[in-house]
Protein backbone atom coordinates (compact mmCIF):
# COMPACT_ATOMS: atom_id res chain seq x y z
CA UNK A 1 0.00 0.00 0.00
CA UNK A 2 1.32 3.22 -0.59
CA UNK A 3 1.65 5.67 1.92
CA UNK A 4 -1.81 6.99 3.51
CA UNK A 5 -2.21 10.61 4.19
CA UNK A 6 -4.52 10.96 7.21
CA UNK A 7 -4.99 14.65 6.20
CA UNK A 8 -5.99 14.47 2.74
CA UNK A 9 -8.27 11.57 3.29
CA UNK A 10 -9.93 13.84 6.11
CA UNK A 11 -10.20 16.57 3.86
CA UNK A 12 -11.42 14.57 1.14
CA UNK A 13 -13.88 13.42 2.33
CA UNK A 14 -15.50 16.95 4.18
CA UNK A 15 -15.07 17.78 0.31
CA UNK A 16 -17.63 15.42 -0.42
CA UNK A 17 -20.20 16.72 2.64
CA UNK A 18 -19.53 20.51 1.35
CA UNK A 19 -20.02 19.48 -2.26
CA UNK A 20 -23.27 17.68 -1.35
CA UNK A 21 -24.53 20.60 0.27
CA UNK A 22 -23.57 22.86 -2.11
CA UNK A 23 -25.40 20.31 -4.54
CA UNK A 24 -28.39 20.27 -2.46
CA UNK A 25 -29.07 23.77 -1.90
CA UNK A 26 -28.45 24.59 -5.63
CA UNK A 27 -31.23 21.88 -6.17
CA UNK A 28 -33.76 23.33 -3.80
CA UNK A 29 -33.18 26.51 -4.94
CA UNK A 30 -33.28 28.36 -8.31
CA UNK A 31 -32.86 31.69 -6.98
CA UNK A 32 -29.88 31.50 -5.25
CA UNK A 33 -26.74 32.45 -5.08
CA UNK A 34 -23.04 32.15 -4.01
CA UNK A 35 -20.96 35.26 -2.44
CA UNK A 36 -17.38 35.46 -2.97
CA UNK A 37 -15.04 37.44 -1.53
CA UNK A 38 -12.11 36.99 -3.99
CA UNK A 39 -10.15 35.00 -1.27
CA UNK A 40 -10.40 31.34 -0.63
CA UNK A 41 -13.85 31.31 -0.89
CA UNK A 42 -13.00 30.29 -4.57
CA UNK A 43 -13.71 26.68 -3.29
CA UNK A 44 -17.15 27.26 -3.09
CA UNK A 45 -17.34 28.45 -7.15
CA UNK A 46 -15.07 25.03 -7.84
CA UNK A 47 -17.76 22.83 -6.00
CA UNK A 48 -20.95 24.45 -7.43
CA UNK A 49 -19.67 24.81 -11.05
CA UNK A 50 -19.11 20.57 -10.74
CA UNK A 51 -22.79 20.47 -9.34
CA UNK A 52 -24.48 22.74 -11.81
CA UNK A 53 -23.07 25.19 -14.93
CA UNK A 54 -24.92 28.09 -14.95
CA UNK A 55 -24.43 29.29 -11.11
CA UNK A 56 -24.84 32.45 -9.74
CA UNK A 57 -22.13 34.70 -8.06
CA UNK A 58 -21.47 37.81 -7.00
CA UNK A 59 -18.66 39.83 -5.29
CA UNK A 60 -19.14 42.92 -3.01
CA UNK A 61 -16.58 45.98 -4.27
CA UNK A 62 -16.20 48.26 -1.89
CA UNK A 63 -13.89 50.45 -3.42
CA UNK A 64 -11.18 49.69 -1.67
CA UNK A 65 -10.42 45.51 -2.49
CA UNK A 66 -6.45 44.95 -3.41
CA UNK A 67 -5.61 44.91 -7.12
CA UNK A 68 -4.45 41.57 -6.56
CA UNK A 69 -8.12 40.72 -5.03
CA UNK A 70 -9.60 42.71 -8.59
CA UNK A 71 -7.46 40.41 -10.68
CA UNK A 72 -8.18 36.91 -8.86
CA UNK A 73 -11.98 37.64 -9.36
CA UNK A 74 -11.33 38.31 -12.81
CA UNK A 75 -9.00 35.16 -13.28
CA UNK A 76 -12.09 33.34 -11.61
CA UNK A 77 -14.37 35.22 -13.70
CA UNK A 78 -12.41 33.89 -16.75
CA UNK A 79 -11.26 30.42 -15.38
CA UNK A 80 -14.98 29.37 -14.80
CA UNK A 81 -16.64 30.97 -17.60
CA UNK A 82 -19.28 32.41 -15.31
CA UNK A 83 -20.71 35.62 -15.23
CA UNK A 84 -19.80 37.69 -11.35
CA UNK A 85 -22.09 39.98 -10.56
CA UNK A 86 -20.46 42.84 -9.24
CA UNK A 87 -22.48 44.90 -6.75
CA UNK A 88 -21.05 48.47 -6.33
CA UNK A 89 -22.17 50.81 -3.64
CA UNK A 90 -24.62 53.57 -3.44
CA UNK A 91 -22.87 56.77 -5.67
CA UNK A 92 -24.23 59.39 -3.35
CA UNK A 93 -24.85 57.77 -0.41
CA UNK A 94 -21.19 56.82 -0.68
CA UNK A 95 -20.12 60.29 -2.05
CA UNK A 96 -21.94 62.41 0.81
CA UNK A 97 -19.71 59.98 2.98
CA UNK A 98 -16.61 60.36 1.97
CA UNK A 99 -17.05 64.35 1.50
CA UNK A 100 -17.75 64.43 4.97
CA UNK A 101 -15.27 62.15 6.52
CA UNK A 102 -12.61 61.52 4.07
CA UNK A 103 -11.15 58.11 2.96
CA UNK A 104 -10.03 56.64 5.91
CA UNK A 105 -12.46 57.66 9.01
CA UNK A 106 -12.80 53.77 10.03
CA UNK A 107 -8.96 54.13 11.71
CA UNK A 108 -11.23 57.04 14.07
CA UNK A 109 -14.07 56.22 14.37
CA UNK A 110 -14.48 52.22 13.55
CA UNK A 111 -15.55 50.59 10.43
CA UNK A 112 -19.47 50.00 11.00
CA UNK A 113 -20.49 52.99 9.05
CA UNK A 114 -18.32 52.56 6.23
CA UNK A 115 -19.19 48.98 6.30
CA UNK A 116 -22.22 50.20 6.53
CA UNK A 117 -22.17 51.81 3.11
CA UNK A 118 -20.00 50.00 0.95
CA UNK A 119 -20.54 46.43 2.39
CA UNK A 120 -23.92 45.90 3.76
CA UNK A 121 -26.34 47.89 1.88
CA UNK A 122 -25.22 46.56 -1.43
CA UNK A 123 -25.46 42.83 0.05
CA UNK A 124 -29.13 43.75 1.22
CA UNK A 125 -29.83 44.96 -2.30
CA UNK A 126 -28.62 41.50 -3.79
CA UNK A 127 -30.10 39.47 -0.92
CA UNK A 128 -33.83 41.03 -1.32
CA UNK A 129 -34.08 39.47 -5.02
CA UNK A 130 -32.68 36.07 -3.57
CA UNK A 131 -34.08 33.44 -1.61
CA UNK A 132 -30.97 31.55 -0.78
CA UNK A 133 -26.94 32.50 -0.23
CA UNK A 134 -24.18 30.74 0.23
CA UNK A 135 -21.06 31.71 1.56
CA UNK A 136 -17.89 30.48 2.59
CA UNK A 137 -17.70 30.93 6.40
CA UNK A 138 -16.28 28.53 8.20
CA UNK A 139 -16.20 28.20 12.34
CA UNK A 140 -12.23 27.98 12.87
CA UNK A 141 -12.03 32.18 11.08
CA UNK A 142 -13.42 33.42 14.37
CA UNK A 143 -13.63 31.97 17.98
CA UNK A 144 -15.98 34.82 18.53
CA UNK A 145 -18.55 35.17 16.47
CA UNK A 146 -18.74 31.58 13.97
CA UNK A 147 -18.05 28.72 16.78
CA UNK A 148 -21.84 28.15 16.85
CA UNK A 149 -21.97 27.96 12.74
CA UNK A 150 -24.40 26.43 11.27
CA UNK A 151 -24.04 24.55 7.81
CA UNK A 152 -27.79 26.14 7.07
CA UNK A 153 -29.79 28.87 8.80
CA UNK A 154 -32.21 30.70 8.35
CA UNK A 155 -31.05 34.04 8.15
CA UNK A 156 -31.48 35.94 11.10
CA UNK A 157 -30.27 39.30 9.90
CA UNK A 158 -31.62 39.36 6.25
CA UNK A 159 -34.86 37.65 6.56
CA UNK A 160 -38.41 39.79 7.59
CA UNK A 161 -41.44 39.27 8.40
CA UNK A 162 -42.47 38.52 4.53
CA UNK A 163 -39.93 36.27 3.86
CA UNK A 164 -37.53 33.79 5.44
CA UNK A 165 -33.50 33.97 3.53
CA UNK A 166 -31.87 30.81 3.81
CA UNK A 167 -28.36 30.82 4.28
CA UNK A 168 -26.02 27.97 3.45
CA UNK A 169 -21.92 28.08 4.86
CA UNK A 170 -20.99 24.28 3.61
CA UNK A 171 -17.42 25.10 4.62
CA UNK A 172 -18.64 25.50 8.49
CA UNK A 173 -16.71 22.62 9.70
CA UNK A 174 -13.47 22.93 7.75
CA UNK A 175 -10.50 24.16 8.66
CA UNK A 176 -7.64 26.06 6.55
CA UNK A 177 -5.91 23.43 6.20
CA UNK A 178 -9.13 21.65 4.42
CA UNK A 179 -9.00 24.73 2.24
CA UNK A 180 -6.10 24.03 1.32
CA UNK A 181 -6.15 20.63 0.67
CA UNK A 182 -9.14 21.31 -1.41
CA UNK A 183 -7.38 24.54 -3.57
CA UNK A 184 -4.11 21.87 -3.99
CA UNK A 185 -5.64 18.49 -5.01
CA UNK A 186 -7.92 19.94 -7.83
CA UNK A 187 -5.75 22.82 -8.66
CA UNK A 188 -8.09 25.56 -8.05
CA UNK A 189 -6.45 29.27 -8.33
CA UNK A 190 -6.13 31.24 -5.62
CA UNK A 191 -5.73 34.89 -4.86
CA UNK A 192 -1.90 35.75 -4.95
CA UNK A 193 -2.10 37.78 -1.97
CA UNK A 194 -2.36 34.61 -0.03
CA UNK A 195 1.55 33.96 -1.51
CA UNK A 196 2.62 37.38 0.70
CA UNK A 197 1.49 36.32 3.96
CA UNK A 198 -2.44 37.20 4.00
CA UNK A 199 -4.68 34.82 4.82
CA UNK A 200 -8.29 36.65 5.50
CA UNK A 201 -8.36 38.89 2.88
CA UNK A 202 -10.95 41.98 3.19
CA UNK A 203 -10.47 45.48 2.01
CA UNK A 204 -7.06 46.58 1.46
CA UNK A 205 -6.97 49.16 4.33
CA UNK A 206 -8.51 47.16 6.92
CA UNK A 207 -6.86 44.18 6.59
CA UNK A 208 -3.05 43.10 6.65
CA UNK A 209 -0.27 39.91 6.84
CA UNK A 210 -0.24 37.37 10.32
CA UNK A 211 2.57 37.08 11.90
CA UNK A 212 3.26 33.09 12.24
CA UNK A 213 0.74 31.63 14.77
CA UNK A 214 -1.44 34.86 15.25
CA UNK A 215 -4.84 34.37 14.39
CA UNK A 216 -6.02 35.54 10.75
CA UNK A 217 -9.07 37.20 12.34
CA UNK A 218 -5.99 39.63 13.86
CA UNK A 219 -5.11 40.79 10.36
CA UNK A 220 -8.83 42.36 10.04
CA UNK A 221 -10.02 45.54 11.52
CA UNK A 222 -6.41 45.39 13.87
CA UNK A 223 -6.76 48.79 15.71
CA UNK A 224 -10.55 47.56 17.11
CA UNK A 225 -9.64 45.79 20.15
CA UNK A 226 -12.90 43.87 19.91
CA UNK A 227 -13.42 39.88 20.02
CA UNK A 228 -16.43 40.15 17.72
CA UNK A 229 -15.14 41.32 14.20
CA UNK A 230 -17.86 41.05 11.99
CA UNK A 231 -18.64 43.74 9.72
CA UNK A 232 -22.30 43.50 9.08
CA UNK A 233 -22.61 40.91 6.24
CA UNK A 234 -22.81 38.18 8.92
CA UNK A 235 -24.41 40.18 11.96
CA UNK A 236 -26.25 37.29 12.10
CA UNK A 237 -23.79 35.46 14.05
CA UNK A 238 -23.73 37.79 17.07
CA UNK A 239 -27.33 38.39 16.53
CA UNK A 240 -28.59 36.25 20.72
CA UNK A 241 -32.02 35.29 19.46
CA UNK A 242 -30.05 33.88 16.09
CA UNK A 243 -32.33 31.05 14.36
CA UNK A 244 -31.36 27.85 12.14
S1 LIG B 1 -16.35 39.49 6.60
O1 LIG B 1 -17.74 39.63 7.02
O2 LIG B 1 -15.40 39.39 7.70
O3 LIG B 1 -15.94 40.46 5.58
P1 LIG B 1 -15.11 37.11 5.58
O4 LIG B 1 -14.01 37.86 4.91
O5 LIG B 1 -14.78 36.35 6.81
O6 LIG B 1 -16.37 38.07 5.88
O7 LIG B 1 -15.77 36.15 4.50
C1 LIG B 1 -16.77 35.21 4.84
C2 LIG B 1 -17.70 35.07 3.68
O8 LIG B 1 -18.46 36.28 3.53
C3 LIG B 1 -17.03 34.86 2.34
O9 LIG B 1 -16.69 33.51 2.12
C4 LIG B 1 -18.12 35.34 1.40
O10 LIG B 1 -19.10 34.35 1.23
C5 LIG B 1 -18.70 36.53 2.16
N1 LIG B 1 -17.99 37.78 1.77
C6 LIG B 1 -17.07 38.47 2.47
N2 LIG B 1 -16.66 39.55 1.79
C7 LIG B 1 -17.34 39.54 0.62
C8 LIG B 1 -17.35 40.37 -0.56
N3 LIG B 1 -16.58 41.46 -0.67
N4 LIG B 1 -18.17 40.02 -1.57
C9 LIG B 1 -18.97 38.93 -1.50
N5 LIG B 1 -18.99 38.12 -0.43
C10 LIG B 1 -18.19 38.40 0.61
FE1 LIG C 1 -14.65 50.31 4.60
FE2 LIG C 1 -12.69 48.88 5.71
FE3 LIG C 1 -15.26 48.07 5.83
FE4 LIG C 1 -13.87 47.97 3.54
S1 LIG C 1 -13.49 46.77 5.44
S2 LIG C 1 -15.95 48.68 3.77
S3 LIG C 1 -12.66 49.88 3.68
S4 LIG C 1 -14.33 49.90 6.81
Amino acid sequence: MSQFDLNAFISSHKADEAQKIIHSALEQFDNIAISFSGAEDVVLIDMAVKAKKDVSVFSLDTGRLHPETYRFIETVRKHYNINIDIMSPDAAKLEAFTQEKGLFSFFDDGHKECCGIRKVAPLRRKLNTLNAWITGQRKDQSHGTRNELAFAEADAAFSNEERTLYKFNPLAEWSSEDVWNYIKMFDVPFNELHQKGYISIGCEPCTRPVLPNQHEREGRWWWEESEHKECGLHIGNIIPTKQG
